[in-house]
């Protein structure tokens, strides 16, 4: 059997401590393999984001074991989970976090110069990214000069041009209407079946998770249902 691409054991996390402490994850076990497209679903406060951001190693676990590829991600330190962060995860947030007086090929790029790449690569990797999701026209626009949909593109070009092992989106259609986040979830789809990309996606709507493969949904820090696990309350 191939290996996991992720492995969840009993994460846990915990804000705060004492009388204020907040469990945010009480308990996560989740196995992912690469070429996964998950949609996490769940109430507001569920999670959810406190679930990516350690994913994404923005953060790190109170408790359990995260493993990436072979990598025990909970033993590394800042330094060693900002190189993991650089060169294996892509991300996507509601608020295309775009540099507004800045282009789009340059909003691409800055992925690329944190990694040191001469600026003739930089440049042809970020086109290339802008032409996957069908923005090859506007790469000299800055952000204000752009829809909503497009700046999310632009943002999705500037998370795959490092070409990462993995695509966190948390709520990346949040801010988009009804036709524009359809269209993005097409272009997610097609990243995950024609380049193989690995995406774990944050939505609130059920016609978004609908492109995922697999969803699963969190309530109060655990996981309430799994659509990979069969379903103990439907049993016969
Ligand atoms: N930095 C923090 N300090 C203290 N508590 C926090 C912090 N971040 C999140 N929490 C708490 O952890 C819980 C989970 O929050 P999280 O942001 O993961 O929820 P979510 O499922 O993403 O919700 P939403 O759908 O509203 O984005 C909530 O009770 C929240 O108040
Ligand atoms: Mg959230």
């Amino acid at each position: 059997m191939r290996p996991p691409l992720i492995q969840l054991q009993g994460l846990t996390r915990t804000y705060g401590r004492g009388d204020a402490a907040v469990s945010a994850l009480r308990g996560i076990d989740l196995t992912l393999f690469s070429g996964d497209f998950l949609a996490v679903m769940g109430a507001s406060g569920s999670g959810k984001s406190t679930l990516m951001n350690i994913l994404g190693c923005l953060d790190t676990p109170s408790g359990g074991h995260y493993g990436f590829e072979s990598i025990a991600v909970e033993t590394l330190n800042q330094t060693q989970r900002a190189l993991l962060r650089r060169h294996r995860l892509g991300f996507v947030f509601q608020g295309f976090n775009l540099l507004a007086r800045t282009s789009a090929r340059e909003n691409v790029e800055l992925p690329l110069l944190y990694r040191g790449l001469p600026a003739a690569r930089r440049r042809q990797a970020a086109l290339a990214a802008l032409d996957l999701v069908g923005l090859s026209d506007r790469a000299g626009h800055t952000p204000a000069e752009l829809s909503g949909g497009q700046q999310q593109r632009v943002a999705i070009a500037r998370a795959i041009v490092t070409d990462p092992a993995v695509l966190l989106a948390d709520e990346p259609t949040g801010n988009l209407d009804t036709a524009r986040s359809h269209a993005i979830m097409e272009l997610l789809t097609r990243l995950n079946r024609e380049r193989g990309l690995t995406i774990i996606m944050v939505t609130h709507e059920e016609e978004m998770a609908a492109y995922a493969g697999r969803t699963l949904h969190l309530r109060d820090g655990l996981i309430d249902r799994d659509s990979a696990e069969p379903d103990a309350t439907s049993c016969c």
